[in-house]
C-alpha cells in the first residue's frame, strides 16, 4: 500500500482497535536527539564495536572505557525530550485507557516519561545500576550486594568485595529481564493492530513479535522512514518518522489532543 492509502486504512484500523500493540526501537528517540544503532554514519554500532561496548567480556575486558561510554548516553538519555511521537502515545492512552502495549527495546525513559509507565522494556534501562557478578551471598545480580555498599569510581566497585557496577542493559549474549519477553509475546497474540516504529528488525527475539501479532490475526503496519528486516511481515509500511506519523496516525496532537 502507499503510503497515503496505508494512512487512511491504518487509522481505521486503529479506530476500531480493542487492543493495539507497539513495538518501538531506536528510531522512537532519533527524533529527541539519542543516536540509533545501525543507521549507516550516524548510528553507534557504524562507529563503535559492540563487542568491546555491549558484551560482558568487552566490560570485563575494560571496565573504565565502558562505563564512560555509558556514562555519556546516559547523560544523552537525561537531556533528552520525548518527541512528538512518544507524546502522542502518551496522550492516545489517556484517551483510550488500556488499549494500547508499549512493548520498547529502548533503553532510554522516554516512553515513560511522555506518560506511558508501563511501557514493557525488552532490553534494560539504561539509567539503572545492577551488580555485574551475583553477590557471593544473595540474589541474581540485580539487587544490592550483599557485602557492601558501591564506592563511587569509574566504575563504582562494592567496598568489601569489589563486585563491579554494571548499567542495567542486556548485552549481547544476556537474557531479557525476567517476565519480559512473555509480556511482550502475550500483547502481541492478543492486539489487533500491531504498530512497528523505528527498529530495524535485526534483534531477535524482539523482532519476532510483528510476525507473530500478524500469526495471530494482527494487521501490522510499521513506521519507518527506511526499509527494515520484517517489512515483509507487514500489512502496511509508512515511510515517515515518528514524530511526523504517529501525531497523525494516532489522532491526537503534540499537546496531548
Ligand atoms: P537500529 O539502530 O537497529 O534501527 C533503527 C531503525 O530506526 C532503523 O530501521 C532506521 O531506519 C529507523 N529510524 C531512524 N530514524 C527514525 C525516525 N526518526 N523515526 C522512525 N524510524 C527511524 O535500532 P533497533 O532496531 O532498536 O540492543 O536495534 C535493536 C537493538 O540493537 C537495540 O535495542 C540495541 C541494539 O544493539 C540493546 O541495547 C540490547
Amino acid at each position: 500500500m502507499v503510503d497515503e492509502e496505508a494512512g487512511v486504512v491504518l487509522r481505521a484500523r486503529i479506530a476500531a482497535a480493542q487492543r493495539i500493540c507497539v513495538l518501538t526501537g531506536a528510531g522512537m528517540s532519533a527524533e529527541s536527539g539519542i543516536p540509533t544503532f545501525r543507521d549507516a554514519l550516524t548510528g553507534l554500532w557504524s562507529r563503535f564495536d559492540p563487542a568491546q561496548l555491549a558484551s560482558e567480556e568487552g566490560y570485563r575486558a575494560d571496565p573504565q572505557r565502558v562505563w564512560d561510554w555509558y556514562a555519556e548516553r546516559r547523560e544523552g538519555v537525561r537531556a533528552a525530550e520525548p518527541n512528538a511521537g512518544h507524546l502522542a502515545l502518551g496522550a492516545f492512552a489517556r484517551q483510550r485507557p488500556g488499549v494500547l502495549s508499549i512493548v520498547t527495546q529502548n533503553v532510554d525513559d522516554l516512553h515513560q516519561r511522555a506518560g506511558n509507565a508501563d511501557a514493557i522494556r525488552l532490553h534494560g534501562d539504561i539509567l539503572a545500576d545492577r551488580w555485574l557478578e551475583r553477590c557471593p551471598e544473595r540474589g541474581t545480580g540485580r539487587e544490592a550486594c550483599a557485602t557492601g555498599g558501591a564506592e563511587p569510581g569509574r566504575p563504582p566497585r562494592c567496598t568489601r568485595c569489589g563486585n563491579l557496577v554494571r548499567p542495567g542493559v542486556v548485552w549481547f549474549g544476556e537474557m531479557l529481564p525476567p517476565g519480559a519477553m512473555e509480556a511482550a509475546e502475550r500483547a502481541a497474540a492478543a492486539c489487533d493492530v500491531m504498530l512497528v516504529v523505528g527498529t530495524s528488525g535485526a534483534v531477535w527475539p524482539a523482532a519476532g513479535l510483528a510476525g507473530a501479532a500478524r500469526r495471530a490475526g494482527a494487521f501490522v503496519a510499521i513506521v519507518n522512514p527506511h526499509p527494515s528486516d520484517i517489512d515483509g511481515e507487514a500489512h502496511a509500511v509508512l515511510r515517515g518518522t515518528a514524530a511526523g506519523v504517529l501525531p497523525r496516525i494516532l489522532g491526537v496532537g503534540v499537546e496531548g489532543g
